[in-house]
């Protein structure tokens, strides 16, 4: 079994665009400038934020976070946005999910420019995405495809089960995995909470990305031997040892399943640093863009 660690190709991935970002300040070009907004104080959002807030710095890109209040408008939000759209400073924008419940988030990600729409949500963006044309992946399964390839696993003909439909990570995740080319070619089958027989079905599978948010429900007899595992689950489980009081937890119960694999992803330390060097590589090819 091998540990897939998302920690160290992150970190090679930031330190390529940190070389990238100094190519384009002796060029005297625009470097990368993020804005990450932020609405309420959902303590997970404020963490993913933090950390994308934190990558940047450590590149050498230019970050603005937006703090808004919980009970903020969905108007305000959106001129907010239309704000951001307009500031040619700005490369790319991104809006934290899950926002409070009078948001719509489909009015909010429709608002967001698709040339600086780097969670690759907007309607435009997925649809070439599904098409393989040269667009923004959503950057959870984009991380994955960069772990995928940094560790050169064979994905061709291989069957691989995602568990979740969600359009952040596991419906993308289905698309990139079928597509022609490298890290892609492979027979998916995408399961959710009405699939009869999931146990049955992952234990056909040769890869699994398990993104449905219950803490360690791929249990070992759920997987077959020597199978690849992508566990996407980061939830937060109460735990009186921990000075946070929290534990984070993954989708996967990975001392029981990670015997039988040959290749998994540690929770935390394998997906979580992946989504943050993907949307790093996003926002960097959104600048691009204007170059
Ligand atoms: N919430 C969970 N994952 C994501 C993500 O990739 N982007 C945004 N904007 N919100 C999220």
């Amino acid at each position: 079994m091998q540990i897939l660690d998302g920690q160290l190709v992150s970190k090679a991935t930031k330190e390529e665009l940190k070389l990238k970002v100094a190519q384009l300040v002796s060029e005297g070009k625009k470097i990368p400038h993020l804005a990450a907004v932020l609405v309420g104080s959902n303590g997970a959002s404020e963490t993913y934020v933090g950390a994308k807030v934190k990558a940047c710095e450590e590149i050498g890109f230019k970050s603005t976070l937006i703090r808004m209040e919980e009970e903020t408008s969905e108007n305000k939000l959106l001129a907010v946005i239309n704000d951001l759209n307009l500031d040619p400073d700005i490369d790319g924008i991104l809006v934290q999910l899950p926002l409070p419940k009078h948001i719509s988030d489909e009015k909010v990600i429709n608002t967001i420019l698709p040339a600086k729409d780097v969670d690759g949500f907007h309607p435009a963006n997925v649809g070439k995405m599904v098409q393989g044309l040269d667009t923004f992946i959503p950057a959870t399964p984009y991380g994955i495809m960069l772990m995928l390839e940094h560790y050169k696993i064979e994905t061709k003909g291989k069957h691989a089960v995602v568990i979740g439909r969600s359009n952040i990570v596991g419906r993308p995740m289905s698309i990139l995995l079928s597509q022609s080319g490298p890290y892609g070619n492979c027979t998916v089958t995408i399961t959710h909470s009405h699939t009869p027989n999931l146990a049955e079905i992952c234990r056909s599978a040769d890869i699994i990305v398990a993104a449905l948010g219950i803490p360690e429900f791929v249990k070992a007899d759920m997987v077959k031997e020597g199978a690849i595992i992508i566990d996407v689950g980061i939830t937060r489980v109460a735990d009186a040892s921990k000075k946070s009081g929290f534990a984070l937890k993954g989708d996967v119960d990975f001392k029981a399943v990670s015997p039988k694999c040959s290749f998994i992803t540690p929770v935390p330390g394998g997906v979580g640093p992946m989504t943050i060097a993907a949307l790093m590589k996003n926002t960097f090819k959104a600048c691009s863009y204007k170059h």
